[in-house]
């Protein structure tokens, strides 16, 4: 199983409609085996496919609850081979709980619970919080690849460094394997600024960058308020087929650093 954490410190860039719809592409283009992990207290994944709940288990027992068995948490959705682990606000104590529990190890526990199901799973897409928090840092110690959404304005690169920084930090101390993959820009618009703010990121050489950025479009919206997929809302809207673009320029990266041993 291969783990890539969606990541940005910002709100609002479109880091879950990316997981969802980058884990749905893998699962029903690719016939890939996917589990999609929410891993933000708002829950945004598991209402999507309908599996927000205070009465079922979600990541905050794999945090917390040693013995939690990982089988149980994973809900099936309606399309074949995607799979979500839900959150909901519990994940907010469960943080808590983590920090305050120093028995054992804090910052490995979503690796070790995912270990065991490592030969489930082609995939594993993480929905992170646009935060660095215990919930986080556990993603991208369990990851082997980053991926960064990024919208442009006016404060789009703030917080860039500071989560290269911690990408950094787990790869030194934890996760030697960790690659940031990349970058890539959502709810593009043929514009001055868009296009700025693109050239600006490819010409940093410090972020790889997707080629495929993914384009404005209002379906995206109320694609949210039909709980869809967007391939499954407008097959042929400009996002549509920009994610499709994305999954299959990721997939083809991975298999190139794969061929080569190269990150
Ligand atoms: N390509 C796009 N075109 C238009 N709207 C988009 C696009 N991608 C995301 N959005 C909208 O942006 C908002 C934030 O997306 P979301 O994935 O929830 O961000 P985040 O998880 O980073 O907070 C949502 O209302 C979503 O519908
Ligand atoms: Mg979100």
């Amino acid at each position: 199983m291969k783990t890539i954490s969606v990541i940005n410190l910002k709100g609002g860039v479109a880091k879950t409609i990316s997981a969802a719809n980058i884990a749905h592409i893998m699962a029903t283009m690719h016939g890939k085996r996917v589990l999609l992990v929410d891993n933000d207290k708002q829950g945004n994944i598991s209402k999507m496919f309908g599996l927000h709940s205070y009465n079922s288990r979600t990541v905050a027992e794999l945090l917390t609850d040693r013995e939690a068995e990982i089988h149980d948490i994973i809900k099936p959705t309606q399309y074949k081979s995607l799979d979500v682990i839900p959150a909901n606000m519990t994940l907010l104590k469960a943080n808590l709980q983590v920090l305050l529990d120093t028995g054992r190890p804090q910052q490995t526990r979503l690796r070790a619970a995912f270990k065991r199901i490592s030969d489930e799973y082609d995939y594993c897409v993480i929905d992170c919080a646009p935060d660095i928090n215990i919930s986080t840092i556990n993603a991208l110690v369990a990851s082997d690849d980053v991926i960064i959404p990024i919208k442009i304005d006016n404060f789009a690169f703030d917080g860039l460094a500071e989560l290269k920084e911690q990408i950094d930090i787990v790869r030194d101390d934890l996760n030697p394997s960790l690659t940031l993959r990349g970058c890539f820009i959502t709810s593009y618009q043929n514009n001055d600024v868009n296009k700025q703010g693109e050239n600006w990121l490819r010409e940093n050489t410090e972020y790889p960058v997707f080629n495929t950025h993914i384009r404005r479009t209002a379906k995206v919206d109320e694609s949210t308020f039909a709980n869809l997929p967007i391939i499954e809302y407008s097959r042929w809207c400009g996002a549509s087929r920009d994610y499709i673009a994305l999954v299959s320029e990721y997939l083809e990266s991975v298999s190139e650093s794969d061929t080569t041993g190269g990150k």
